[in-house]
């Protein structure tokens, strides 16, 4: 799961960073001196640094290619699942939730795709308009978090394992809560929570801000929101847009989501002192959870599409409220305390699965696409179009939010996926992991974070 950058040279790189650095500061300050408003307004953070020419925006990062595998041990026989790690190059894993599951080594039978599957190397340089992505650096992404604010992860079970990969990412820094114990219930509701583990040699050097509790402010928490609107925010917004529907009409079946309320999850956002909010939505759009949009239903308003055109029409006005009442919690939050806290909304592409996944045992050169596909996999695409144009439409609408295009490297990796479905992604394979590169790179440079806060200390 290393992520690599080819022809990367890092004195050339440090230079240029510092000459940047120097030229870049110079101008905030003379921009700082002529222009008072400059601090507390909240379009400097979203708009004018994602203005300035961004050194690997997203679609760049995801126009590389998997290259390998590069194998980490001198291992390559799996015999024991507790090889997975090394394999991986983990030191290890701080949740304890469903551990072998999501490294995909919960199957003897599968132990034939590793360690390939964990060799393959995410590569991606200046050929694809992509420079100055540094290495991902555990060390560093931890300091970020605790001087700059954690993330706060908000999607369905794909993004439960994303925690699960920061988890093992970031070993041994963080300490994960709730702990779990083999074969006990567990509840999808639960926060899942990362902390600065106080045991790590790099609390000694760390600037922990004012207010920052080390067992109290989490660095990473998920959790479960499928739908980013609870399903009765749903069935109101369908009543408004459609009030001629008839009363026999039900959006829901009675299939099985778990979902929050903007409403619930911001004032957690802004409480817990995090600067980074990541959403992924798409899987659970489905005709069966929609069970209203099903085929065989009658048309039940006017100028009603059934099938999934009709969830995707849905979808596409759901999330336009969902980003008006996001940024207006945000543009609130900033007022309340002047701009001082820099907060970001990434929306993470989502990512399909694969039919027949098993089958591949190596990364793909080109995304596929099947003629057929399960659930609502062969739409996603479309999900995401809609969410991205609403989001980039207007780009003064929504400043504080931001779309990140950055499925492909999971879309080409069919030999990635858990051992009992074809959905859920094998932690350690360098897909989940290239999420937490892409989305640290991101927060810290594109948007100029880190220099943003360097200028007010
Ligand atoms: C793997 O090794 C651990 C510890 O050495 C042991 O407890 C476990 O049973 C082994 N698993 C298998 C499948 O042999
Ligand atoms: C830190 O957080 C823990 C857990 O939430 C809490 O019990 C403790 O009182 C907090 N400490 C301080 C100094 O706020
Ligand atoms: C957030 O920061 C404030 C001070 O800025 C502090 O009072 C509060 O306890 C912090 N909350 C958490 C969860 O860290």
């Amino acid at each position: 799961m290393v992520l690599s950058v080819t022809g990367f040279n890092p004195r050339s790189l440090t230079v240029k960073v510092l000459f940047l650095g120097t030229t870049f500061t110079l101008l905030l300050l003379l921009y700082i001196n002529t222009n008072p408003s400059f601090l507390t307004s909240t379009s400097f953070r979203g708009d004018r640094f994602d203005r300035l020419p961004g050194t690997c925006p997203a679609r760049a990062y995801a126009n590389g290619q998997w290259t390998g595998p590069h194998y980490l041990t001198n291992d390559r026989i799996m015999t024991n699942e507790t090889q997975a790690l090394a394999f991986a190059g983990f030191e290890g894993c701080a949740s304890s939730r469903e551990f072998d599951w999501h490294l995909a080594s919960d199957n003897e039978e599968q132990f034939d795709r590793f360690p390939d599957a964990q060799s393959y190397r995410w590569t991606v340089g200046p050929k694809d308009g992509c420079e100055g992505l540094e290495e991902l650096n555990k060390e560093k992404m931890v300091r970020d978090m605790v001087e700059q604010g954690g993330w706060l992860l908000l999607g369905d079970s794909i993004t439960e394992g994303h925690f699960f990969s920061l988890s093992c990412v970031l070993y041994p820094h963080v300490v994960a809560t709730p702990v779990y114990t083999p074969k006990s219930y567990f509840d999808r509701t639960w926060p899942q929570n990362l902390y600065l583990n106080p045991d790590s040699p790099l609390v000694k050097d760390l600037y922990l801000p004012p207010g920052f509790n080390m067992t109290g402010t989490p660095l990473v928490t998920f959790r479960r929101v499928d739908l980013l609107l609870t399903k009765e925010e749903l069935v109101d917004l369908h009543n408004t847009l459609h009030p001629d529907t008839t009363a026999d009409f039900s959006l829901f079946s009675e299939e099985a989501v778990w979902s929050l309320s903007p409403t619930y999850y911001m004032p957690l956002f802004f409480e817990g002192n995090y600067s980074t909010m990541v959403v992924s939505t798409g899987g659970h759009w489905t005709t069966t959870l929609f069970g209203g949009y099903g085929k065989d239903k009658p048309a039940a308003f006017h100028g009603a599409k059934l099938g999934i055109d009709g969830v995707l029409d849905f979808f596409g006005h759901a999330m336009r409220k969902w980003a008006d009442d996001v940024q207006g919690a945000l543009k609130e939050a900033a007022r309340k305390d002047e701009g001082k806290r820099k907060r970001q909304v990434l929306v993470r592409a989502y990512l399909p699965g694969h039919d027949a996944c098993h089958g591949n045992k190596k990364p793909w050169k080109e995304v596929y696409t099947p003629l057929w596909a399960s659930y609502n996999w062969g739409s996603i695409w479309r999900y995401n179009e809609v969410f991205e144009n609403i989001i980039t439409d207007v780009p003064e609408k929504y400043p504080d939010l931001h779309y990140l295009a950055i499925e492909r490297p999971g879309r080409l990796r069919p030999d990635a996926h858990a051992t009992g479905d074809c959905l859920h992604i094998m932690v350690g394979a360098g897909v989940m992991e290239g999420w937490t590169h892409y989305i640290w790179h991101y927060v810290s440079k594109e948007l100029g974070r880190s220099r943003h806060s360097r200028v007010n200390t």
